[in-house]
């Protein structure tokens, strides 16, 4: 699971029942089960017969840690009505690995077997993950019933592009687990940011000496990462300007990367026109070499001196612009949380600025941070960076003028 963008409480409270039709996908499924429950959702596998081929009921047992259903003729302790009883007080139903069959099936609003009744008679959102062969999945038959459940409100996640069990390469691969639980996250991740175009810097910057040397800092991008992933969550057309970072790009975000912070300078200002809102996360390098050698500087036994220059102050540019969107600012500082963050708030001029000590964030998972704005200062308890991105997405958009 990817903890940084995703976090380990993302689904705590949720209660999902996890649909397994019949297909070699099937196997990601008790993957599938690992990380909803590693993200603190509560998982009920209802397991179809042809699923029950490929994953043994056991497997969903042991990885949920609740009784599998598997056919409607098994009461389980609910009165006879487990196609009743196991849907109802459930967040969603996510059918994944969702069959041609199953996709057919559920188009039509058959109930001849325990999953299909129990989708039908749910009152909760259904969300299917298909999985297939290409040729299956392309087959008018299919896309019909696939366009008849979207025209019902069902939402369908994937399938992805790639090789398949068959040995064919074509759209018809279930979404990976990974993807499959982040997409779940965002579908239950209130909208707070709709319509609006958030552009983010986040990671260090790199400030070339020669060819192979230069100058950085141990920012790992993690909160700025965790911030571009609720910003999509919450409905932002998201641009992360970042600086070298060993970290994939959370779905939903564009990412541009860059080196050195003149570059980072000229991707913000590239990309900021019509942002409402600038998040300034990047760890951005104070001073660069006044000059970059053309090729490897030799040692000479010699001291040497590297002349630096200070670089732009990207944030301080941007929120000094007419049009400035709304700017967030981060301030990690060593001692006097409170007055350098505020202080650096108001000379910046910054509505908004997330402010925390070096000592409880730099390159962990976990942070204890402080939200400084014109009414004051909001302390964040220590969370994992996902949680306190989720907390200044919400804080954010409450300050934000309306569009
Ligand atoms: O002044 P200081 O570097 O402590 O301010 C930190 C804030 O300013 C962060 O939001 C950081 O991303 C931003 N910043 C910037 N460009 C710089 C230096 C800092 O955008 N050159």
């Amino acid at each position: 699971m990817r903890d940084y963008i995703d976090g380990i409480d993302g689904l705590h409270g949720r209660k999902i029942v996890l649909g397994v039709c019949g297909g070699i996908a099937a196997y990601k499924a008790a993957e599938l089960v690992r990380v909803l429950k590693k993200m603190g959702a509560d998982v009920c596998v209802a397991l179809t017969g042809s699923g029950a081929r490929f994953v043994s009921a056991l497997t969903f047992q042991a990885l949920s840690g609740n009784p599998v259903w598997t056919s409607l003729w098994d009461g389980q302790g609910a009165g006879g009505m487990a196609h009743i009883a196991l849907g109802r007080g459930a967040d969603a139903i996510l059918v994944a690995p969702a069959t041609a069959d199953m996709l057919a099936r559920l188009a039509q609003g058959r109930a001849d077997d325990l999953l299909s009744t129990l989708c039908l008679a749910r009152d909760c959102p259904l969300l299917v993950a298909p999985a297939m062969n290409r040729q299956m999945w392309e087959r008018a038959a299919t896309q019909r019933n696939v366009a008849t459940l979207q025209g019902d409100g069902v939402t369908i996640l994937g399938p992805a592009e790639g090789e398949q069990a068959c040995g064919e390469t074509g759209l018809g691969r279930m979404l990976e687990p990974d993807a499959l639980a982040a997409a779940l996250l965002a579908f239950f991740t209130p909208k707070l940011l709709a319509g609006r175009r958030v552009v983010l810097t986040a990671g260090p910057t790199f400030e070339a000496i020669d060819p192979v040397r230069g100058i950085t800092n141990s920012s790992t991008g993690k909160m700025g990462y965790a911030l571009a992933a609720a910003c999509a969550r919450a409905g932002a057309e998201t641009v992360l300007v970042s600086g070298p970072v060993a970290l994939p790009v959370p779905d939903g975000v564009c990412r541009i990367e860059v080196t050195s912070a003149l570059r980072m300078r000229d991707a913000v200002l590239a990309a900021l026109p019509g942002a409402d809102v600038f998040i300034a996360v990047a760890a951005v390098a104070d001073y660069r070499p006044a000059t970059v050698d053309g090729h490897k500087i030799k040692k000479s036994g010699e001291p040497l001196r590297i002349e630096l220059v200070p670089n732009p102050d990207i944030l301080a540019e941007v929120a000094a612009r007419p049009d400035a969107p709304f700017c967030v600012g981060f301030a990690a500082e060593s001692r006097d949380l409170d007055a350098y963050a505020e202080g650096k708030r108001q000379s910046k001029r910054l509505p908004m600025l997330v402010g925390n000590l070096i000592a409880d964030g730099l390159g962990g998972d976990e942070n204890t941070a402080v939200i400084y704005d014109a009414e004051g200062r909001h302390p964040l308890p220590r969370a994992p960076k996902t949680f306190i991105a989720r907390q200044i997405v919400e804080h954010l958009a409450r300050l934000l003028p309306a569009a």
